[in-house]
């Protein structure tokens, strides 16, 4: 169950967290895997952890605030497989901060990132899928609970996410008949490089403490592990979610249920 052999696969900002664990997984299930990200020292080292598994994997230069880049990836990659199965749009950055907080720049650079990033990089993907032989694909956008729920001085951020699930639904109802799935994960909080960096930027002085809290803050009683979000990224892609698609799944530790 949930092998993907003979299949290749994109994840961006694979590099590091939640995206280098899908790739790490993804390559033990027998995926020819592309790691994508702007660290191109992280994403070397990531293919080389695949590889020294016995996996099959290559590192491709990406900045998904370009669509040229993005495009240049999914080339690069068809070039040596032949094909583009799986695309994980994962690759995001944070921004803590309310309305009023938000600079214009922020703001932007957050849309850049999150929002520009998963448009480039299905477009790029989905054209792909659509001329390749067999036809389809299937795309893994990782969102967030912030885009389905307010979380407080996360303005900037929730908006992104809301704009990752709804590109999601538009994906997945205008390439249905073409044999692509497209679906999201919505993480609650996650301990990654993410919330290391969000810890020393807003709570250097009292980091451990701060890590405290947000363990305790969830209803689980912890933050969620990257290797808990990689086998749902895994089900979606794999052919066993043929039945699946526009789907936003909720992966948080129970805490939108409260
Ligand atoms: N960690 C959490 O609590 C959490 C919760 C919900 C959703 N998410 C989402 O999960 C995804 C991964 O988060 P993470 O916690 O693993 O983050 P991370 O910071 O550990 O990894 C993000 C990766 O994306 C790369 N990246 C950044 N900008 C890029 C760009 N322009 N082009 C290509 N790569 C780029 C970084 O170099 C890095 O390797 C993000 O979309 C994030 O919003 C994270």
């Amino acid at each position: 169950m949930f092998r993907l052999d003979g299949k290749t696969a994109l994840i961006t900002g694979a590099g590091s967290g939640i995206g280098r664990e899908i790739a790490l997984l993804f390559g033990k299930q027998g995926a020819t895997v592309a790691i994508g990200d702007v660290n191109d020292q992280s994403e070397r080292a990531v293919a080389n952890e695949i590889i020294a598994a016995g996996g099959t994997a290559m590192a491709v230069p990406l900045d998904v605030t370009d669509l040229g880049s993005a495009e240049t990836a999914v080339r690069d990659i068809v070039g040596s497989t032949g094909r583009l199965d799986i695309l994980v749009n994962n690759a995001g950055i944070g921004l803590v901060g309310n309305l009023t907080e938000t600079a214009p720049q922020d703001f932007a650079r957050l849309i850049a990132v999150n929002v520009y990033g998963v448009y480039h990089c299905a477009q790029a993907a989905v054209n792909q899928m659509l001329q390749q032989e067999p036809k389809g694909g299937a795309i893994v956008n990782i969102a967030s609970i912030a885009g389905q729920v307010a979380v407080a001085r996360r303005f900037a951020y929730g908006a992104t996410k809301g704009a990752v699930i709804s590109m999601t639904q538009s994906i997945a109802m205008d390439y249905i008949d073409q044999g692509i799935r497209c679906n999201c994960i919505c993480p609650g909080t996650v301990e990654t490089p993410f919330v290391e960096a969000y810890l020393q930027k807003y709570h250097a002085g009292e980091i451990e403490e701060t890590r405290k809290q947000l363990h305790a803050r969830q209803p689980l009683g912890r933050m969620g592990r990257p290797e808990e979000i990689a086998p749902l990224a895994l089900y979606l892609a794999s052919d066993d979610a043929g039945y699946v698609t526009g789907s936003q799944m909720v992966i948080d530790g129970g805490l939108t249920a409260r």
